[in-house]
């Protein structure tokens, strides 16, 4: 294989994955590319299958039908190789309650057969990376949801690999512990590591991933950067109007605009540009108007309904 070669083969690929539970399609024919050193991000509501999608990258689901490549290998024969290259922050807190901190890394750095003093030197590294050295005796048990996650991203790390997976990594902190994984997952970024990453936040999601996907019902609804899902599906602006007028409802008919009517509240997408919004200022705007950017939570809302899921 050439160097250029190389370059070209995407860190995961995947064709027409299904995956089915007895008579249940969680994942239906998802197909998706995932290059080196990107930050790609996998959106969708509850039960779209966005885990089950992601555990076949590790192996710890196996596929219906299609085909799920890692670093150029078929997860079937390469499993071995792909899982200690890969680094993965599982959903749910898979910590071992009963051991340190460090004895948790530790224990992650048997399974990759590390040395015992390469081992040790990368979790002092890690625990002053995510600032847990000062509770490197302490109990799982004892720590807080933060640590339990920054613990959790730095087990994923030890063994440096070249992608990182991470489900929901900052469901369930607080702002500032969220603010604080999206700085180190963002330098990770910067110095070349691949990542893919699901979350229900979309300003995360905007903030840190370079291209995503929206999934539900176990396919792919759309593809692309924030910033084109943004412009295609929420326009330039957003223009919100507490309870709206008829003659306004009527206007928003007869120019054919891209709008959600929610009863009491209308939510008009402005992919029209700065006219539209001037028209709108003057005609029907008093005080019940905002005039807001457009987000990727109005991208997936959009997408995925308002209906609750759960
Ligand atoms: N082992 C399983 N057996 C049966 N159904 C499952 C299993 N794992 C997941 N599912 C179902 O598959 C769907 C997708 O689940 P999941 O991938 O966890 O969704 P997400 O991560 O997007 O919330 C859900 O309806 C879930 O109940
Ligand atoms: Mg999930």
């Amino acid at each position: 294989m050439t160097d250029h070669t190389r370059s070209m083969t995407p860190i995961i690929e995947a064709r027409n994955l299904h995956k089915r539970f007895g008579t249940f399609t969680a994942v239906d024919d998802l197909s998706f590319r995932v290059e080196k050193g990107e930050f790609f991000g996998v959106l969708g509501p509850n039960g779209a299958g966005k885990t089950t999608a992601i555990r076949m990258i590790y192996g710890f689901s196996p596929l219906t039908s299609g085909s799920m490549r890692v670093f150029g290998l078929n997860i079937e024969q390469g499993w071995r190789e792909i899982r200690s290259r890969l680094g993965v922050c599982q959903q749910e807190n898979t910590l071992d309650p009963d051991l340190t901190v460090e004895q948790n890394l530790l224990l992650f750095a048997g399974y990759f057969s590390l040395p015992k003093v390469i081992a040790g030197q990368r979790s002092r590294e890690l625990l002053e990376y995510f600032a847990l050295e000062h509770k490197k005796q302490a109990k799982v048990e004892h720590l807080s949801g933060g640590m339990a996650r920054r613990l959790m991203l730095a087990r994923a790390l030890i063994n440096d690999p070249e992608l990182v997976i991470l489900d929901e990594p900052t469901t369930g902190l607080d702002p500032q512990s969220r603010h604080q994984v999206w700085d180190k997952l963002k330098e990770l970024r910067s110095r070349g590591l691949t990542m893919l990453l699901t979350t229900h936040y979309m300003e995360e999601a905007a903030w840190l991933c370079d291209r995503l996907i929206i999934v539900d019902h176990g396919k792919i609804l759309v593809e692309g950067t924030p910033r084109a899902l943004i412009r295609e599906h929420a326009g330039d602006s957003v223009v919100e109007v507490e309870t709206p007028s008829e003659a306004l409802r009527e206007f928003t008919r007869s120019r054919n605009l891209q709008h959600d009517d929610l009863g009491n509240r209308l939510i008009i997408y402005n992919t029209l540009g700065p006219d539209l919004e001037h028209q709108l200022r003057g005609a029907f705007c008093d005080q019940t108007c905002t005039f807001r950017q457009g987000s990727l939570e109005d991208v997936f809302l959009r997408l995925t309904g308002r209906g609750l899921r759960e």
